[in-house]
């Protein structure tokens, strides 16, 4: 497995991460414990989380599951959704960060969370009450490191900014959606994390599992798929398209579209870690093990190409 530093911090994560939104929902603790496991042995040890999902379950299997090696995993967990009814159960306040972190630290088992990241812009705080609540969590050895989640790139820029003019903690990764299907964050987002240091950690990375192969056009989604619930809006000709595409391209070079999905990000420095969720056994095997492809410049600037013409402006 390779490590990357996460941003300009020191801290070196496994460039595939395991994305654990399905546990706690999909996933009980047993089948989460055993995800984590295999990883852990793959030598992935970025795993993201968030106190939102699977009602903080995930969170809560995640500390059961690494009860006697802690140390052995990067954790990085989220708060500003909601997680309750009451006026100050959701957002980026210092009142909901200082309950959110206790109840994380909590459903971990753990003293100190690694990454703490805000999921959500929250434009009624200002950032400066968001950031100075994050800096006393990490001078308190809470928090480790902070980060960002869906923010924009003058969202992100604004708060570096304000961390340098009051000399504290910065975001050191942003988490936004990125991948083959979605590029959205290319204009602005990727352009200022590469400049400034700031690592990002793509979030549905394989498009849902689309970009793993296993829907195909005219079929059924297969059963207990995530796509079988609902196809999110995913199975249409234009997606069919770019996965044949990106198929053939692959095939071409004995290689797989999910080895690509994985090689396709990593091939841009300011990725960190790619946080792929997995639901069974054999999917973090393929993915911990799909990171070994390294794209040329030609085979970057093809694929590229057939995005444009598949989907122009994506
Ligand atoms: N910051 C945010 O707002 C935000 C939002 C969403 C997600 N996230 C984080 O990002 C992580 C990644 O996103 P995601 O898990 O939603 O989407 P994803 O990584 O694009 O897709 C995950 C799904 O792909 C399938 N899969 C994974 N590896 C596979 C393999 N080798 N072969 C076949 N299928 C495979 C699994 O589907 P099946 O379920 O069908 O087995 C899995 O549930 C999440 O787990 C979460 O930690 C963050």
């Amino acid at each position: 497995m390779e490590y990357r530093y996460l941003g300009k911090s020191g801290l070196k994560v496994s460039v595939i991460g395991l994305g654990t939104n399905n546990f706690g929902r999909r996933l009980d603790a047993d089948a989460s414990a055993l995800v984590i496991n295999h990883a852990l042995d793959m030598g992935v040890n970025m795993i993201d989380t968030s106190n939102s999902y699977g009602d903080g379950y995930s969170e809560e299997y995640i500390g059961r599951a690494l009860e006697g090696k802690r140390d052995k995993a990067i954790i990085g967990t989220k708060v500003s959704s909601a997680v309750g009814d009451g006026p100050n159960d959701g957002g980026n306040s210092r009142q909901h960060i200082m309950v959110a972190v206790e109840d994380s630290l909590r459903r971990l088992k753990t003293d100190y969370i690694d990454l703490y990241q805000i999921h959500w812009h929250d434009p009624h705080v200002p950032i400066e009450e968001t950031l100075r609540a994050l800096d006393d969590l990490v001078r308190q050895g809470k928090v480790r490191y902070i980060g960002c989640s869906n923010f924009t790139a003058w969202q992100v820029c604004e708060a570096a900014w304000t961390s340098k003019t009051l000399g504290i903690s910065e975001f050191v990764s942003v988490q936004p959606r990125y991948s083959l299907m979605d590029r959205g964050i290319e204009a602005e987002l990727v352009p200022f994390c590469e400049s400034y240091g700031v690592g990002i950690l793509p979030y549905y990375p394989l498009a849902n599992g689309f970009l793993t192969g296993k829907y195909r056009r005219g079929q059924n989604a297969p059963e207990g798929t995530r796509l079988a619930e609902s196809d999110r809006g995913m199975f249409t000709d234009a997606n069919f398209d770019l996965l044949e595409r990106l198929e053939a391209f692959c095939e071409a070079r004995g290689h797989s579209v999910l080895e690509l999905a994985f090689a396709w990000l990593l091939a841009n420095g300011a990725v960190s870690s790619v946080i792929a969720g997995a639901t069974r056994v054999e999917q973090i095997i393929s993915n911990a093990r799909a990171s070994s492809w390294q794209l040329t410049s030609y085979e970057i600037a093809e694929v590229g190409g057939i995005i444009d013409a598949v989907m122009p402006g994506n």
